[in-house]
């Protein structure tokens, strides 16, 4: 199966099984052109870092229902924020998450940067939810690298290489595989696959969608990648 049959598959398999999440637009507008509010792709991926979808949810939706924009939440007092975010953990991202918004408002005019450099520019954006953002809610081919990703590439091309050490070789892999067309939903689509069937125990190979390519099930090994270094 060549790269681009791979990435056709997943993105199948996407428009069928995608997560149904709060910040996500619903699959007729997916494919229709219809762009996903950049503030909620933001607030989501920020939460998500460290966090699981089942814990982000609710605040997700306290968060919105309160501030539904960058401009209101650029307007809310520090403490107001910091009442909202208690019990999602790593209370900076929160610190950031403020700053960021009010660079926004300020600098922007409360629209969020579309590239993944501007992005990047902004307080409290690292290398991966410059890309997450321009990837989902701007549609740049971007690759974007979190552990269900590394996973996901590490069985399908049987990378034997320990992390940490194996991570640019699996981001090479997921840039080669990220598609002109639709690269935001493609992202999505391998978050999902990891989250879901390409889970780090008892993967359920059998109803995935890139069986036949992976070279990590046709060596019998994908449910040990990706291998670690000993701590
Ligand atoms: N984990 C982090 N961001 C995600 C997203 N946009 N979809 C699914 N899982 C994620």
């Amino acid at each position: 199966m060549r790269d681009a049959e791979v990435s056709r598959n997943l993105l199948d398999w996407y428009d069928v099984h995608a997560r149904d999440l709060p910040w996500r637009i619903g699959p007729a507008a997916r494919v229709s052109g219809v762009r996903p509010d950049p503030y909620a792709v933001w607030l989501s991926e920020v939460m998500l870092q460290q966090t699981t979808v089942a814990a982000v949810r609710d605040y997700f939706h306290r968060f919105t229902a309160r501030w539904p924009d960058v401009t209101a939440l650029a307007a809310a007092e520090d403490a107001q924020v910091m009442g909202e975010w208690a019990g999602l953990g790593y209370y900076a991202r929160a610190r950031n998450l403020l700053k960021c918004a009010r660079a926004v408002a300020r600098d922007h005019g409360g629209r969020f940067p579309d590239t993944r450099e501007g992005l990047l520019a902004l307080p409290g954006i690292g290398p991966y939810t410059a890309a997450a953002i321009a990837a989902i809610a701007f549609d740049r081919p971007e690759t974007v690298v979190d552990g269900n990703v590394e996973r996901v590439m590490a069985r399908l091309f049987a990378v034997e290489t320990p992390l940490p050490t194996a991570k640019p070789d699996l981001t090479a892999l997921a840039a080669r595989l990220t598609p002109a067309e639709r690269p935001g939903c493609h992202a999505q689509a391998v978050m999902d696959l990891g989250a879901t069937i390409c889970t780090p125990r008892s993967p359920a190979c059998g109803i995935c969608p890139v069986m036949a390519a992976c070279a990590g099930r046709a060596r019998g090994i994908a449910a040990d990648l990706p291998r670690k270094l000993p701590k």
